[in-house]
């Protein structure tokens, strides 16, 4: 009996907006407040419209590691899931596990709400300083065995906005 292959979690890294993906999720890179702000939270209320404001003040706040599911408003997605990653603060604040929490939220939420194709940024890279190489590789850990236990989506896309994500994603073998 030869060894059953490693399931080969669907992911791939797309370069550019992610408010324009036409997916079943896209994933925020929040904070706590949930309230939006710069960087990706900024883009993603901007192109949902006031909507997605009013429904997050509805859901008071979400602590770091974990993840709230929203509708997409105006976005081409039809759900927002806004997960909020540490503040890189050195390394040695559970930041590593915070952030494959977040990533574990998210894609449980996405699963739990039947959704087959979903889209992240790469949460924590921006304005919170995580380093980026760690970050990926991270992100990727944390789908790579999701998917291996619940294999119930059909494509997720790492999302890239900056080639300094699509250079840490690549290096990573995460296929175009
Ligand atoms: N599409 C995809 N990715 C994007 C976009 C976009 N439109 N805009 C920015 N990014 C990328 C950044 O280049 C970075 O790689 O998202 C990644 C995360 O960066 P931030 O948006 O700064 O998020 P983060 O580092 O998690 O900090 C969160 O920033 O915007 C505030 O309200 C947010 O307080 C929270 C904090």
């Amino acid at each position: 009996m030869g060894e059953q292959p490693a399931a080969v979690a669907p992911v791939r890294l797309v370069r550019g907006d992610i408010t324009r993906l036409s997916v079943d999720a896209i994933v925020n890179a929040a904070n706590e407040s949930l309230l939006g702000g710069g960087g990706v939270d900024g883009a993603i209320h901007r192109a949902a419209g006031p909507g997605l404001l009013a429904a997050c003040r509805l859901l008071g706040g979400c602590p770091t590691g974990e993840a709230r599911l929203t509708s997409g408003f105006r976005l081409p997605a039809r759900h927002v899931i806004h997960a909020v990653g540490p503040v890189w603060d050195g390394g040695h604040r559970g930041e590593a596990s915070l952030l494959s929490r977040a990533y574990h939220s998210c894609l449980t939420l996405a699963a739990d709400a039947g959704c087959r194709t979903v889209a992240f940024p790469a949460i924590s890279c921006g304005v919170y300083g995580y380093p980026i190489p760690a970050a990926c590789a991270i992100a990727l850990d944390t789908i790579t065995r999701f998917v291996a236990a619940r294999p119930c989506f059909s494509e997720l896309l790492l999302v890239a906005f900056g080639e300094d994500v699509a250079l840490a994603y690549a290096e990573l073998g995460v296929p175009e």
